[in-house]
């Protein structure tokens, strides 16, 4: 094999999962006018922006290398996981114990890297954004805007790469006239219940044209045999690099060249805050979960719902 076939041939990687990219360098133009100038990863789910759960669920997994893909618009993401010296100083001096935890709990949480995206030309750019960082290192995505109930999901995934190597997608099943919002996977049953072999992805699919209804959620594990391949990928669907065009080519290769992806069927709740409905259903259901909220919020959600009720009746 000559030199050039070498660099240029893509190859798997047996080294352990330790590094989460987290892209958030989206227009976000589905929460526009909030997002002209604040990142949508940046609005908060109760008290806490939508970004900080990510990057705590990446810790809950174990990844405390935290590579953020961002661009413009987005310089309060750094800030928010970087010291607040004045705001500290000030809680400290009036004893304020408990908010100055709450603010030092975002800078301690992580190895936090940036880099920026510049031109957002889509997820499967953003993650190419991340090769000089991630180098031969297999490395977990987590989607900025995404939440997932627990890191269980991304604890399996990084068990299932360590387990049969290659890739790894999130799969969630969703209604039939749902299919088209997400990249859908074409699977195959394993000897295990919760993993599958995908032959097949397409994103956002026409119903009838959906290999099945196991949709792509915001989470993978991926191969760094997907950089070589991101590269040479066109702009696929609105024009974007695709990640999910990437995934399909390595799913459909052997795994000596990187290829093979599994999915992990996941059944619990996931909430995409960039979507303004599932925003405000993750802030009333993570408001009814917190104790020091819970009591006061859900006698008044009750009462309203009660009245919704009667003004339709
Ligand atoms: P979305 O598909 O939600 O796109 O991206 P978007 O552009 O952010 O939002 P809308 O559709 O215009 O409302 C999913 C994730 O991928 C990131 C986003 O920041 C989000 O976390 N992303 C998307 C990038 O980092 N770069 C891109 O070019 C596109």
């Amino acid at each position: 094999m000559s030199a050039d076939t070498e660099q240029t041939r893509p190859r798997s990687s047996s080294l352990p999962v330790t590094k989460a990219v987290v892209p958030a360098a989206g227009l976000g133009t589905r929460f526009l006018p909030a997002t002209k100038a604040t990142p949508k990863e940046m609005l908060p789910i109760v008290d806490k922006p939508a970004i900080q759960y990510v990057v705590e669920e990446a810790v809950a997994a174990t990844l405390r290398d935290v590579l953020m893909i961002t661009g413009r618009n987005k310089r309060s993401i750094e800030d928010h996981f970087d010291r607040a010296y004045e705001l500290e100083e000030a809680l400290a001096i009036k004893g304020d114990d408990e908010r100055l935890r709450s603010v030092r709990e975002s800078d301690g949480l992580a190895q936090m890297h940036y880099v920026r995206q510049g031109d957002p030309r889509g997820l499967g750019h953003a993650v190419l954004c991340a090769a000089a960082h991630v180098g031969d290192n297999p490395f977990a995505v987590l989607l900025g805007d995404d939440l997932i109930e627990s890191a269980d999901l991304l604890r399996r995934m990084i068990e299932v790469r360590e387990e049969y190597g290659g890739s790894v997608v999130a799969l969630m099943e969703v209604e039939p006239e749902q299919v088209s919002l997400y990249g859908c996977a074409g699977i195959e049953p394993t000897d295990e219940p919760d993993v599958v072999t995908v032959t097949d992805l397409v994103e956002k699919p026409a119903p009838e044209q959906a290999p099945s209804r196991w949709a792509i959620i915001g989470r993978y594990v991926c191969d760094p045999a997907v950089f070589p391949v991101l590269q040479e990928t066109p702009p696929g669907r609105g024009g974007e690099i695709q990640l999910t065009d990437a995934l399909r080519e390595l799913a459909r290769r052997k795994p000596e060249d990187g290829g093979t992806v599994r999915g992990v069927l996941f059944r619990g709740r996931r909430y995409d805050t960039g979507n303004k409905a599932d925003y405000i259903r993750t802030v009333v259901d993570f408001a009814c979960r917190r104790p020091d909220l819970a009591a006061e919020l859900l006698p008044w959600l009750r009462e309203f719902v009660d009245r919704q009720g009667a003004q339709q009746g």
